[in-house]
């Protein structure tokens, strides 16, 4: 921390100023939030950010220039025939699950509906869309059977720069693009993925709001065999403060990404991600990447590294009980009146 200069050291104004200018949300949440520095690639600050695990926007990087014509009619044109998964919500909120874990959480009832469709098939639904009609959001790893033109785009992405940095910052190989077409107002809550994060925008804006590793306590994520592990259980909008009494504490960093930024969310940061209403839809790209190898373990740990920690832990707890319904118990009987003085019976 220490070695890093405090984000309100950083004119936040250079190099470039955004033409976006949003409804006043900053007000929206109840907790303060301060923006992420908005810098050049060849920044040494940028750079200094990257290297010690901290969100910068990166305004030059070219990462997704080759794909700045795409449009939604340009992409209906020439993405192809093949089926994108597309989730519908009945609200603003597309909250994220696992279906894996569905089967062995009975009671669980998903949020969204996936469904696989051709691309004007979603554009059709979208063009339909209305107030109290579903929200939908399309959401698919690109692979090679979109059309030519849209596999040339994605060939000129700007490769040497993003493996530089991959070699740079020791990450593993890049696992997968996932290309994110959301209509305005439409929201994905908070959570965190075990993943190093490009996150490129490419049309519409996007305002995400970030949480360092740190504030695990104040976010309280799901129980790892639900569902919804890694998404935190408050409601932003109407939190629970008497359930969640940390959430009070939170400080959030956000920025705002126009067409052409790049966010850098470093793995085990907590991100939720709106599409700003009145510029249209948002289509977006975002690049993940295995984190690096711990060669050396150093002490104290990192406060991602103790997530790391506790999730296997809670993941060997629930494997090893064979029941959801005995971990918090047990969890329970290892700490109380041991490691905590009393019994909160409550
Ligand atoms: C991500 C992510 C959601 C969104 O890229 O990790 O959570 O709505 N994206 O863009
Ligand atoms: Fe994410």
């Amino acid at each position: 921390m220490a070695s890093v200069r405090d984000t309100a050291d950083v004119d936040t104004t250079k190099p470039s100023q955004q033409p976006c200018s949003e409804n006043p949300t900053r007000s929206k949440y109840t907790f303060d939030t301060e923006e992420i520095p908005r810098l050049s690639c060849k920044d040494p600050l940028a750079e200094k950010l990257m290297a010690n695990e901290r969100p910068v926007v990166l305004t030059d990087t070219n990462l997704v220039t080759s794909a700045l014509h795409w449009t939604i009619p340009y992409l209906q044109e020439n993405i192809g025939s093949c089926d994108f998964s597309v989730y519908s919500s009945t609200n603003n909120k597309f909250k994220y699950y696992d279906d894996k874990k569905i089967r062995s959480n009975k009671d669980f009832i998903p949020p969204t509906r996936r469904t696989e469709m051709k691309f004007p098939d979603f554009v059709n639904a979208v063009n339909a869309a209305a107030p109290g009609k579903d929200r939908l959001y399309l959401q698919q790893t690109l692979n090679d059977s979109v059309g030519q033109r849209i596999v040339f785009d994605f060939l000129n992405f700007n490769w040497n720069w993003i493996n530089e940095q991959q070699r740079k910052y020791n990450w593993g190989p890049l696992t997968s693009n996932l290309l994110l077409v959301g209509m305005e107002g439409n929201i994905t809550p908070a959570h965190y993925d075990e993943q190093q994060n490009y996150f490129a925008q490419i049309g519409g804006y996007k305002r995400c709001i970030l949480f360092p590793p740190e504030q695990f306590e104040c976010l309280y994520p799901y129980p790892v065999h639900h569902p919804h592990d890694r998404q935190s259980q408050v409601d932003f909008d109407n939190p629970d403060f008497e359930k969640f009494p940390k959430f009070r504490n939170v400080k959030a960093v956000s920025a705002l990404l126009g067409p052409g930024d790049v966010l850098y969310i470093p793995m085990y940061w907590w991100h939720q991600i709106e599409s700003v209403e009145g510029h249209g839809m948002t289509i977006s790209v975002n690049f993940w990447y295995k984190g690096g190898a711990t060669t050396k373990v150093e002490y104290p740990l990192k406060p991602q590294q103790k997530v790391a920690v506790m999730r296997n832990i809670e993941k060997m707890i629930t494997e090893a009980l064979n029941d959801h319904q005995e971990v918090a118990p047990f969890m329970q009987t290892m700490v109380l009146g041991r490691y905590l003085p009393t019994n909160p019976s409550t």
